[in-house]
């Protein structure tokens, strides 16, 4: 039996993780459930919550939440991170900052995206290094944002440690492109995909059988994105997202050889995000309005009627793979993810140092490339492009360097000029002075 940390204690997501592990005890059984945040108030509301629903559902679980990494991180066999360094305040000023200027905020994309890079990485790498102090055994299974620049920062930093590095929006995608397809689950099919995170193509999808599935989903793709999967799937999507699953047509469009991630929005058609968005009233106003005051909402009735029962908690269903890839390494499954790696020739007409994208195979020891062979020119500029930004923000944080975080700005395609970067840096900078190094 393992024990997990879910590092992000505090997180809206925590409550889904934990009901979806226990759904899949089965198959992934679990003796310690035990999660850390630095923010012990925050944490407590979840934490409590959830003490109470695994005591009626799984006593046999121990179960702790802690600040104190010691506690949180000895004898531990996987530590799950999800941790959001400013929290939503801060994923606000992302999103908002930018646009004062014209340029799109996102909080994983543009400068938003680079800002809260340049928070992140100090917090991973401050767990990874804490878990390889009390569990030098366990694995982290990352999938805190935003991946790309994380991965890099970890690659750069930590480069042999045991961590896999995983974004679940492909994953997202997949499913809807089985539903396409008429199948149940995104495990009936095999992908060749490569990118960077939030910045990539499929180039082969096949059934379990061998058939080439790409023209039945490019026919779709063509008439309706990935709009029209939403309403089959039934489930409740936030506006923003309906936005950015029709726009993935468009995107569709401008290469009708590959099926784009519909992150690839945000670099093709930047002038459209920025239309269409409210610099009053981002993303992140609509978490805070919706998820935050639900799952707090919740956690707290639980609390307060002393029983889970009737909660409106659902397990995330969007997050069984992190089971899978747990499985993949705990029982060496073999299975096929899309893990962020260092790219060594995989993508062989691309940067060997980039964190790519890809297709593995994950067993115990750890993970095994599948190779993408060489990819077109377009993909090519625009991932050159890219990971040039995300190295240059990596290479800013570690060496305190302005010039770095300006010239990555400024080579974001969703900034228009150099002046404009400029702008937007200072901005940032004052306005992150508590989180990022001094440049
Ligand atoms: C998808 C992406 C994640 C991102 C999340 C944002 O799942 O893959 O990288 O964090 O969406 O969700 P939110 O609801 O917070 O905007």
């Amino acid at each position: 039996k393992y024990a997990v940390t879910v590092a992000g204690g505090g997180s809206t997501f925590t409550p889904g993780i934990a009901l979806m592990l226990l759904e899949h005890m089965d198959r992934f059984p679990i003796r310690k459930i035990m999660f850390y945040d630095n923010d012990a108030e925050r944490q407590e509301v979840v934490a409590k919550a959830c003490e109470i629903y695994l005591k009626e559902h799984a006593p046999e679980i121990e179960f702790g939440y802690t600040t104190d990494p010691e506690t949180a991180f000895t004898d531990i066999d996987f530590v799950l991170a999800h941790i959001r360094v400013g929290k939503y305040a801060m994923r606000e000023l992302d999103e908002k900052i930018p646009l004062k200027y014209g340029v799109l905020g996102q909080e994983t994309c543009g400068p938003g995206g680079i800002a809260y890079g340049m928070r992140s990485i100090g917090g991973v790498i401050e767990i990874l290094d804490y878990m390889e102090q009390y569990s030098p055994n366990a694995w982290m299974l990352n999938y805190s944002n935003p991946a790309a620049i994380v991965a890099e920062a970890t690659r750069r930093l930590r480069p042999d440690s045991k961590i896999l590095n995983i974004c679940d929006m492909p994953i997202d995608l997949e499913e809807k492109m089985a539903d396409m397809c008429g199948l149940s689950s995104r495990k009936e099919m095999q992908v060749g995909y490569y990118g960077l995170n939030h910045f990539g193509w499929w180039h082969k999808i096949y059934d379990n059988n061998g058939n080439d599935l790409m023209p039945q989903i490019k026919e779709h793709m063509k008439a309706n994105g990935f709009a029209d999967a939403l309403s089959d799937t039934n489930q409740h999507v936030d506006e923003s997202w309906v936005h950015t699953f029709q726009k993935a047509r468009d995107v569709y469009a401008v290469d009708p050889e590959t099926i784009p991630n519909t992150y690839l929005k945000y670099y093709l058609f930047p002038d459209y995000v920025v239309e269409t968005s409210d610099p009053d009233y981002t993303r992140a106003n609509e978490v805070m309005d919706g998820r935050e005051k639900f799952v707090f909402g919740e956690c707290r009735r639980i609390v307060e009627n002393g029983t889970s029962k009737g909660c409106a908690f659902e397990a995330d269903a969007h997050a069984t793979y992190i089971v899978d890839l747990a499985c993949a390494i705990a029982e060496n499954t073999q299975e096929r993810f899309l893990l962020i790696v260092p790219n060594e020739g995989a993508v062989e007409n691309f940067d060997r140092t980039a964190m790519v994208e890809i297709p593995c195979i994950v067993g115990c020891n750890g993970y095994e490339k599948i190779c993408q062979g060489a990819i077109p020119q377009f993909q090519k500029g625009l991932m050159e492009q890219q990971v040039s930004v995300e190295k240059l923000t990596v290479e800013a944080w570690i060496e305190g360097s302005y010039q770095k975080l300006w010239q990555a700005l400024t080579l974001s395609k969703t900034v228009p000029s150099a002046r404009v970067a400029k702008l937007i840096l200072d901005d940032l900078i004052e306005a992150n002075k508590d989180f990022w190094p001094e440049l």
